[in-house]
């Protein structure tokens, strides 16, 4: 309980009258390292935007807590001080340094990467894994948003999700992604509800 940085509880959330996140539940504690893979369409990018209180989307029910307090509500200035979304889809080596300087910089609390394209080359994923590894300290947590299984060669994760329509339908440990690419989302599909 106590060294729970987020906790998110039974999230619905919606943009534009279309409901994207449905009861979706996920911890995570400091000093992790969580993945959250899932199809295209399911939700990944929206959870990143609610945690930061992004105004496009509406938390219709369910709570967020972070480090024990409720921030369902709070506006997205008032949670930067302790996150910061962080996008590493760009293409360029040069841009990526940038982005992994600039979390170093800020020190989050909480470090969302959302790895927007898969078209992370071998040097930038490099980068990217490299960065996380000095940011991630015991005080610490980082969410990756990834299609691509290449960072998880370079880092352990502690914790590996599958998100599908709109919630957290499986949770592992590193080895589930090999579960992933061998068999892809489509065996997940009676998991749900
Ligand atoms: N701002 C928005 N306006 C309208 N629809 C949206 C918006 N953001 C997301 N959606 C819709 O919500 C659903 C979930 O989108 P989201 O971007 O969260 O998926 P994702 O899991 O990140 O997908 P990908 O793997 O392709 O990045 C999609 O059907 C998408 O079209
Ligand atoms: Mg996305």
């Amino acid at each position: 309980m106590g060294n729970e940085l987020l906790k998110i509880k039974k999230i619905h959330a919606k943009t534009e009258d279309k409901e994207i996140l449905k009861g979706l539940d996920l911890t995570v504690k400091k000093g992790e390292i969580h993945v959250i893979m899932g199809p295209n369409g399911a939700g990944k990018s929206t959870l990143g935007n609610i945690i930061m209180g992004h105004p496009k989307y509406e938390v219709t029910s369910g709570t967020i807590s972070f480090e024990g307090e409720d921030i369902t509500d709070a506006k997205t200035d008032e949670r930067a001080r302790a996150t910061r979304y962080l996008n590493v889809g760009f293409s360029g080596g040069e841009k990526k340094k940038n982005e992994i300087i600039q979390m170093m910089m800020l020190n989050p609390k909480l470090a969302i990467l959302d790895e927007t394209d898969s078209g992370l080359d071998v040097d930038a994923v490099r980068i990217v894994s490299n960065g996380v590894k000095e940011f991630k300290n015991e005080d610490n947590s980082v969410i990756i948003i990834t299609h691509n299984s290449k960072i998880l060669e370079f880092l352990k994760p502690d914790f590996v999700h599958i998100l599908m329509s709109g919630k957290i339908i499986k949770t592992g440990d590193a080895s589930l992604v090999n579960e992933i690419i061998e068999h892809g989302f489509g065996d997940y599909k009676e998991e749900r509800d």
